[in-house]
């Protein structure tokens, strides 16, 4: 048997890969191998780092259920799920199109399909009001008829319905179609910065990184219609103090609207108007 050699044996566990894989993975394990050989070799890597790790690893794992991704918590204080979501949808086709933001590990499907205009607040109505509406439109300019918006924010207390037992199932949580204009409109609470979950994993990096937890006032958008691609988005408050320092890196200046004082006699404090626009499929 050959002898293994330092300097031979990256290329030793790389050629290791046998000839059934996919193209793909091939790509991915060999430029994964590399990257993580290169990074132990370039930081001298301890026995005791190595096995810190991966005790890190797994109390991922045992941190998370279904109410609770702590992978995608750790991995967005890297920033690698903003830089996964950059380069999944820069390119230069996308033109006029809105900015995509991370989904994030709060995303729940199947949320109440409301009408256009009504609340997603239901319970603990404490908070600024906000009316929220727009329009879907194509790059071209025409409206989308029945796409569907799903928003999703926090309570006042900085906490999705699923993190918290006194909130209803489902709370600040709404889908709505968008009519033969492409308008849709729906009423919310104007949304505040809070800290993403920090008593596991994710926040031990976030200290051993001396950095805060917290993410801008945002809502989250995911806004699908035939014809067009997905968009996954969110909108932050331009007057928040965190735009510079989301804890996950996912805030890009055109996504910072403007939470407008509504005028008198509307029925919420706030208005926001913001108009989305979608990328076709390509043919
Ligand atoms: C969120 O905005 O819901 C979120 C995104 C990434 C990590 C944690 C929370
Ligand atoms: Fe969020």
């Amino acid at each position: 048997m050959a002898e293994l050699s330092m300097e031979a044996f990256t290329d030793t566990v790389i050629g290791a890969i046998g000839p059934k894989t996919t193209p793909r993975t091939r790509e991915l394990m060999t430029a994964l191998i590399r990257h993580m050989h290169d990074f132990a070799r370039e930081v001298k890597l301890t026995t005791p780092e190595y096995l810190a790790a991966c005790d890190f690893v797994v109390r991922i794992g045992q941190m998370s259920d279904d109410k609770r991704n702590e992978a995608i918590l750790a991995s967005d204080v890297f920033g690698l799920e903003s830089l996964v979501d950059f380069l999944d949808h820069h390119s230069a086709e996308r033109g006029a199109a809105t900015e995509s933001a991370v989904l994030g590990p709060f995303w729940r499907e199947n949320s109440p399909l409301l009408p256009n205009g009504s609340s997603i607040v239901q319970g603990g109505k404490e908070g600024d009001s906000v009316l929220v509406q727009g329009r879907v439109l194509g790059v071209n300019g025409r409206p989308v008829k029945d796409a569907l918006v799903a928003v999703w924010e926090t309570s006042p207390n900085g906490l999705y319905e699923q993190q918290d037992p006194d909130q209803p199932e489902f709370n600040l949580r709404g889908q709505f179609r968008t009519d033969e204009n492409g308008y849709y409109a729906f009423r919310a609470l104007r949304p505040i910065a809070y800290p993403i979950p920090f008593d596991g994993p994710a926040g031990e990096l976030l200290q051993m990184m001396d950095r805060h937890p917290f993410r801008p006032a945002h809502i989250h958008f995911r806004v699908r219609a035939a014809g067009y691609h997905e968009l996954v988005t969110q909108i932050f408050d331009r007057d928040d103090q965190y735009l510079d320092s989301d804890s996950v890196f996912a805030v890009k200046n055109s996504l910072v609207v403007d939470f407008k004082p509504a005028p008198a006699g509307a029925d919420t404090r706030f208005v926001v108007d913001y108009d989305i626009v979608l990328e076709p499929l390509a043919g």
